[in-house]
Parts: C-alpha cells; structure tokens; sequence
C-alpha cells in the first residue's frame, strides 16, 4: 500500500496529490451496444453482414444439402505429397520460408505464375506479377489505387459477390451492365459508361469474370472477348479480368484470356484457390507496368509482404508435384458433379424455371418462376435441409430475387441430386401459395424482380 494512502496522518512523510475523484462521464442518450459507433469511419457504414449468414450457419448441418458456398472440393489433394514437400521446405529453406519477404512476392513464385498464366495463352514478365493473399486481396488492392469515394465501377451482372463487397468498403458506385449468353453486351457497356460520364460520374474500371463466372456459370465467347476488349480500348476504360477459374474448363480447351490479347488495357487476377487449395492464400496480379509499382506500395501499406512462408509452399508444390495432372483430376470430379446438377435441375425443376448451363467452374445461375422469391423461400428451403444463395446478393442494386445460384463443387453428385429435388419441391410448394394467395415477391417499385442476367435453360 503506497503513502499517499495515509495523506494528512501522522506518517505524512512528503507532500502528495491525492487523486481526484475521475470526472463523471457524459450521460449516454442512445442505447446502442457499441460505444465507438459514432467514431467509425463513413466506409464502414457501408459494410454490411450478409442477410443470410445466420442461415448459413444453419445450412452448414450434415443433414442440409447446401448448395449455396463456393468451396473448392480439395478432398483428392495428395495430402502426403504436400506435407513431404512441407516439411522438406521447413529443412532446407525454413529461415528464409519463414522470414519477411518481398512487398511484391518472391521471385521464384512470380515466374511460376507467369507459366501458369502462358496456359491461357498469356505472355507475362514475372517483374508485372504482385502476389496477393488471395485474388480477393488483389481486388482490394485495385480498387484502393483506383477509386475514391462516390467514383464508378463498372460490373457485369450477376457479379461476385465478395468483389460487390470490396467495391462498397471503398464507397465506391457500381453500374451493372447486362449480360447475354455469350457474356457481358457491349453495347450496353458503351451506354452505361457514357451514361455515367455525362453524368459528371467517373468509371474507373470494367470488373469482369470472362471464364465461367461466380454466379453465373456464364463465358464469354472468343468474339465477344475481342468486342469487349475493343469497346474498353475505344472508351479508354481499363477492364479488371478476374480470373480464378479459367484452368476448370470441364468441355473444351480454356478460351484465350483477355490479358493474352491486350496488355496495357488490362489488369488481370489470378488464384491458386481453385487449382491448388484455398488455405494458402494465394492470388497475384499482373499489372501493367506503372500500376504494378503502385500495387506493391498498396500491398506493403496493407501487409508488408503477401505470406512467406505461402508462397514458398506454393511454389514448392507446383516444382514437385505434377499440377497439371491434378487440375485434371479435379476436373473430372466437378464435370461428374456439373453433370449431376444439370440432370437432377431437367429432372425435378417445376415449369419456368430456366437455368444456365457451365462449361466449367462451379456455379449455375437459376432463374426461377414468376412470383417466388429467392431470399423469402430461403429459410424454407433450410427447414427442408438444402441451401443455396439467393440473386439479390449478386447484384449492388436489389435485383436477382428471382435468382438463386446453385454451387456444384462440394457435395458428391448424389447429395447434389437430392438436394436439387429437394429444393424443386420447396419452390412447388411456393408456387401453390402464390397461385392460391398470390404471395411470393414484393415487386420492386419498377416492376423488375429478375436479374437482367442470362436466362438459359
Ligand atoms: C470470381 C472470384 N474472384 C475472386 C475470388 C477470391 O478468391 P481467392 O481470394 O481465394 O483467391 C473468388 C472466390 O470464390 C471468386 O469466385
């Protein structure tokens, strides 16, 4: 117990302060948990949790079907292979493996991504490459160098979802632009970007996902590449060519990329979380050269370095192991998967439901009845053990609830099957209560209620 304790008693010794009695706080008014709500920063009024997440939680039982995550399905991994290979880089490179490291990303792995890149046909210098933890840290990056606050992106629709959520942290405006079965319209891109350009409005970049897109399963053709490409060039509008599943072509060869027909026009993302596995947190992009510069600035501002000791695993499994040969084991296993949805969604689907048909990746893209909804039938559907993620969440301005997006990566084709008749029932259900009561959608106030999306059977 310290003197000050006994101030004024005999033992004073020396003349201290007592402490004050601490200043009464200011009374609270609100009754809100969070007492920094008034100090966050504009940008985070923004970010939102998704709707549906506590309805995931739900859909992750054993007993749901879920169709809804985008996981890749890495069970085929050769684990033993990856962990001799692990422990091998722990005993011949572990300092430096586990060191910081380049704000760009080691050189050794950059060359690796350059010749997984030149199987789509791309011709990169690894000096072009940043490494990133994940393509969704390079979306992060692109969009902090590029855009201010109230500045315009440009997006396909349906778009990704993980990329609307980037575009909204950095308060930054989307404008969706149709698409048809051959992908993105150009002329509709042409509209909405001098549109916005009339408007005082500032477009800083296409976002696009040309091959096998999450949510709609949609490409682009080899023309409609060409077009595209063109219609950026004559509008001076870089496109941000976000490409995680170009190499899960399940049909035919990956179509050419659009960075391999045009370089200084395009930013282009890419990931090992599909090919390898998600866990490591491996993307990169490759930049033209000025924005690569800034790149890395944002990515050691943000990071310091994209994770070491990732980076040397990846590299050392794409050197030890026969890659190639195992992106085409995966894609075996997603073709039967693909092949399973698209013939349970013939089978069970009630009349007017269409849906898209992939070449590839993970995703179909359905596009249900007149009158149901995807976000109200939702916790429905979980109650009838299968999952799936509604359309609204793939577009910034409140279509797609007509939508649902159907993932057939995870669950064996059998669960696939069961869960796509269940879900068929659960909309026939639906669809009895509408014709009876006439419930379903709320209609939004311009009558649209369908993403302008594909509507392919
Ligand atoms: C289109 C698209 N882009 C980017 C990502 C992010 O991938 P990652 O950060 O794992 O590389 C995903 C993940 O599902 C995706 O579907």
């Amino acid at each position: 117990m310290g003197t000050w304790y006994f101030a004024g008693n005999v033992r004073q010794s020396r003349r201290v302060s007592l402490p004050q009695p601490p200043a009464p706080r200011p009374e609270r008014h609100d009754t809100r948990l969070d007492r920094y709500v008034e100090q966050y920063a504009d940008r985070t009024h923004t970010m939102q949790a998704s709707a549906v997440r506590a309805l995931f939680a739900v859909a992750n039982r054993p007993e749901v079907v879920s169709l809804a995550g985008g996981m890749p399905n890495i069970t085929d991994l050769p684990l033993n292979v990856v962990a001799d290979s692990l422990q091998n880089l722990i005993m011949t490179e572990g300092t430096k493996a586990m060191q910081y490291g380049s704000g760009q990303g080691e050189p050794m792995i950059r060359e690796q991504i350059c010749e997984v890149m030149g199987l789509e046909g791309i011709v990169a210098h690894p000096d072009d490459v940043v490494v990133t933890c994940g393509s969704q840290q390079a979306l992060d990056l692109v969009t902090r160098i590029f855009c201010n606050p109230g500045d315009v992106v440009i997006a396909e629709a349906p778009s990704y979802v993980g990329a609307l959520t980037t575009f909204r942290s950095y308060q930054v405006e989307v404008v969706h632009v149709t698409m048809d079965d051959d992908g993105i319209r150009t002329d509709a891109l042409a509209q909405a970007v001098t549109a916005c350009r009339a408007a005082g409005k500032n477009p800083k970049f296409l976002y696009t996902i040309p091959n096998f897109s999450n949510p709609s399963g949609i490409s682009q053709t080899a023309d409609r590449r060409r077009e595209v490409l063109q219609t950026c060039l004559d509008l001076d509008l870089l496109v941000v060519e976000d490409n995680p599943y170009g190499l899960l072509s399940l049909d035919a060869e990956p179509l050419p990329a659009l960075r391999s027909m045009e370089d200084e026009q395009v930013l282009y993302l890419g990931s090992f979380s599909k090919t390898f596995a998600p866990g490591f947190r491996i993307g990169w992009a490759l930049a033209p050269h000025a924005v690569r510069e800034k790149l890395t600035l944002a990515q050691e501002a943000a990071t310091l370095c994209p994770p070491v000791f990732s980076q040397y695993a990846v590299s050392s499994y794409l050197r030890d192991h026969d890659w190639q040969n195992q992106i085409v084991s995966f894609k075996d296993m997603y073709r039967a998967r693909r092949d399973a949805m698209l013939e349970a969604l013939e089978e069970y689907m009630p009349e007017g439901t269409t849906w898209t048909n992939p070449a590839g990746g993970f995703f179909v893209w359905v596009t249900m009845p007149e009158g149901l909804d995807s976000q109200s039938m939702l916790p429905r559907a979980v109650t009838d053990r299968v999952a799936y993620t509604p359309g609204t969440a793939f577009y910034a301005d409140g279509l797609g609830s007509r939508n649902l997006r159907l993932s057939f990566c995870y669950p064996p084709p059998d669960r696939i099957r069961e869960g796509v008749r269940r879900l068929a029932e659960v909309m026939r259900r639906e669809l009895d209560l509408h014709h009876t009561f006439g419930l379903g959608t709320s209609p939004r106030h311009d009558g649209l209620t369908s993403g302008p999306g594909p509507e392919v059977s």
